[in-house]
């Protein structure tokens, strides 16, 4: 037992696919480089990703969702990664999963980590709620383009509505060359836009990309991983200036 809680923190947006599994993998491996205890709970149910991008895909029998039916025990779900520990998300919905059980569920494992990162799926009805009530701060990830940053800030209000107070926004697959190019909006446009703190900028990495396909660790030296760890010392309360 810890005699800290958990800060317990909802990787959210408004669109599909703009990063938040990758995000929470790659914040989750930065966490424990820095010696913190993680637990990822992988909230897409029916889509679940997590196992797959940390390689343990093999492993999953049990998932969170057997958890709040009592169908085995919490080491029974936990798969141990190279970094953080998982909870797989359910393949189906039931009635049995309300904000007021998965709430208590992650409440459950709060005396025993530093963080636990919830990944939610896209929008902002079902799964996201159960997420964002779990929660006790978020992270709203956005690419540069204007239908993403809208979307993040809907799900921002969204949040904040629900008592999750200064979400921070992360801008995911930035490329310096395609805001050149007037493709993509740049930094201050998209903090303009999502009204919220930015807490990092993850560039473009075709590197993050195979890893979360095959399951391998971020490296750390990569533009992406340096990017990740520089989030997560931020969220150690490290003032770290923005680099691109
Ligand atoms: N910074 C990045 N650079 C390159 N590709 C990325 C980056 N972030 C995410 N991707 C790719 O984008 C796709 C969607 O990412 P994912 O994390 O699954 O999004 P979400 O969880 O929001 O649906 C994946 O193929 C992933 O590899
Ligand atoms: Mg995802």
């Amino acid at each position: 037992m810890k005699t800290n809680l958990a800060k317990k923190i909802v990787v959210a947006s408004g669109k599909g696919g703009v990063g938040k599994s990758t995000l929470t993998a790659g914040l989750a491996g930065a966490l424990t480089g820095l010696g913190k205890s993680v637990l990822v709970i992988d909230c897409d149910i029916g889509l679940r990703s997590l196992d797959l991008m940390l390689g343990v895909r093999e492993m999953v029998v049990f998932d969170w969702g057997d958890l709040v039916l009592y169908r085995c025990e919490p080491q029974q779900a936990m798969l141990k990664t190279d970094g953080p520990v998982l909870l797989a998300a359910p393949l189906s919905n039931s009635d049995a999963f309300t904000r007021e059980n998965f709430r208590g569920l992650v409440k459950s494992f709060e005396n025993y980590f530093d963080y636990i990162l919830i990944d939610a799926p896209a929008g902002i009805t079902g799964g996201f709620r159960l997420a964002v009530g779990a929660a006790d701060t978020g992270i709203i990830v956005a690419t540069p383009d204007e239908v993403c940053v809208r979307g993040g800030g809907i799900a921002a209000d969204e949040m904040i509505e629900m008592g999750v107070f200064n979400p921070r926004l992360v801008i995911n697959r930035f490329s310096k060359k395609a805001v050149f190019r007037d493709r993509l909006l740049n930094i201050d446009d998209v903090i303009d836009a999502a009204g919220i703190q930015l807490i990092g900028v993850v560039p473009e990495d075709g590197e993050v990309a195979f890893c979360a396909t095959t399951g391998r660790p971020f490296p750390e030296n990569t533009p992406a991983g340096r990017a990740f760890k520089r989030i997560a010392g931020r969220l150690e309360g490290e003032s770290l200036p923005l680099k691109l």
